[in-house]
């Protein structure tokens, strides 16, 4: 019998798990059990620490519903979502971020110029710009897929007890010829992932707030080009510099500006009190 001590015993369980040679499976399990031996030797790991970690996994099991994923929460504020989304960033693509848990399929579709709000309370901004490739040719014809919180940092899909409808605040946008897209909503606040959990739990221990920036959701698709998953967010507003999941970037923060007398701006269904302009850029499939 081969001597199995804690410098060799991560070899042996990857060599007990028969997987195929140069399988992604092998490379992602392999690799998973060596920086998980690493970690557990080199923080000197307890008995006691272990089951407490075990413990935290399982009461994320347990709070976890189809519409509450605590371990895509965790995920979250440890920053690792926000690591797969830039590590998938396609070079010079908009950057991705953050899809969150309260993406629907189906939204309404809204044509340009319309309203997202519906009277709702807060500011009213007209969101616009152009999507673009990589080589900045206008796109015609892409999709612009949004959802948003309201003006006091609500998800209509949170609030159905109430009577809102899931579908509010959600929008599929259609570029126009030159690849334009505009459009007026509420401005949304901030407002907290939730920590009634095993991760608000592990936020209070860390001494870290649940905030996240003020921020509208993006799925941008076109024919032929790879889709992005991302986030606008506004200069200068709560929590820009510690979204609660790592979720801001420099490129994605675009300028809120109030809307002057002398300002020329596409013809919307409701008048904006502020406009905020980003383009989005798409790469090439493949
Ligand atoms: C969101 O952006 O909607 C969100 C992201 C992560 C956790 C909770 C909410
Ligand atoms: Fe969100």
């Amino acid at each position: 019998m081969k001597e199995i001590n804690q410098f060799t015993l991560a070899e042996a369980v990857k060599e007990s798990f028969r997987t195929k040679e140069g399988s992604r499976f092998k490379f992602l399990l392999e690799g998973f059990i060596d920086h998980l031996h690493d970690y557990t030797r080199e923080v000197n790991m307890t008995h006691e620490e272990w089951m407490g970690i075990l413990m935290f996994l399982y009461d994320c099991g347990q709070i976890s519903t189809p519409e509450r994923h605590e371990f895509i929460l965790l995920s979250d504020v440890l920053g690792l979502s926000a690591l797969v989304d830039m590590i998938n960033t396609r070079g010079g693509s908009t950057e991705g971020s953050n899809l969150g848990p309260f993406y629907l399929d189906n939204a309404p579709t809204l044509d340009l110029g319309g309203d997202l709000a519906k009277g709702r309370d807060g500011a009213t901004i007209l969101v616009h710009g152009v999507v673009r490739d990589s080589l900045g040719n206008p796109l015609a014809g892409a999709l612009i897929d949004t959802w948003q919180a309201d003006g006091s940092g609500t998800y209509p899909i949170q609030e159905q007890a109430s009577g809102q409808n899931k579908y509010d605040l959600r929008g599929l946008i259609t570029t126009n010829d030159i690849g334009e897209y505009w459009y007026t909503t509420v401005l949304p606040k901030p407002y907290t992932v939730p920590y009634d959990g095993p991760v608000g739990h592990l936020l209070r221990a860390g001494n870290r707030h649940a905030w996240r920036a003020a921020h509208l959701h993006y799925i941008v698709r076109a024919k032929g080009y790879r889709a992005i998953t991302t986030e606008l967010f506004f200069e200068n507003t709560e929590y820009i510099d510690n979204d609660a999941v790592f979720g801001v970037r420099k490129s994605l923060i675009a300028k809120l500006e109030p809307v002057k007398k002398t300002d020329t701006l596409p013809a919307t269904e409701q008048k904006p009190d502020a406009k905020c302009r980003f383009d989005f850029v798409l790469a090439p499939e493949g």
